[in-house]
């Protein structure tokens, strides 16, 4: 067995409340003042690359590690608000991933909706702030439900987390090169 085979983990009040709390100001200050350019309308969301800050990373991938017996290192991170904008319904159809990744984590950071389920392989989970979903997107087909709300008042902002053990690839990268590439076109 792989050792980032660990199925599909949902764990709650993951961070420290005041490792969450820095961490949601953080995000907040980004996706509450969004570019309308970095909205994609097939997803219905905005998307950046994050750079959590290093405190609350190495207690993130602590937490993460000795929870579930792993040894990984974060490979990148992406900031999602999922929201309705023009009429673009936020949408994430049955798929899985091609991403530089072993385990991935689905991070809610600000949720203002209710009844959006996120299923992976065939269960179905709610999205809690400070709670966690981790999974190997790559291996395991995921999508959302219909999105259930017509206001432009709701969203959900997430981070996505990409993990791997210490010895992939692309944790052999030095991450002071990460500033030269866009991380999202970090490929298998
Ligand atoms: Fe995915």
């Amino acid at each position: 067995m792989l050792k980032n085979d660990v199925g599909i983990v949902q764990i709650d009040d993951f961070l420290s409340k005041q490792d969450f709390f820095t961490l949601k100001k953080q995000c907040k200050e980004i996706s509450d003042n969004f570019e309308i350019n970095r909205y994609y309308k097939e997803y219905g969301r905005f998307d950046v690359s994050f750079y959590i800050p290093d405190e609350i990373e190495f207690n993130f991938m602590e937490k993460l590690n000795s929870t579930l017996n792993l040894d990984n290192k974060l490979i990148y991170a992406q900031l999602l608000k999922y929201k309705i904008v023009d009429g673009c319904v936020p949408k994430l159809g049955v798929h899985k991933d091609a991403l530089a990744c072993e385990l991935k984590i689905t991070f809610c950071i600000e949720k203002k909706i209710d009844g959006w389920k996120f299923c992976v392989d065939n269960k179905i989970f709610e999205d809690k702030e400070n709670s966690i979903i981790a999974f190997d997107g790559n291996k395991l087909t995921h999508f959302r439900t219909n999105y259930p709300s017509k206001s432009e008042d709701d969203f959900l902002t997430v981070l996505l987390i990409h993990t791997a053990d210490k010895s992939y690839w692309a944790n052999k990268v030095d991450k002071k090169y990460y500033d030269l590439i866009t991380p999202l076109n970090v490929y298998k």
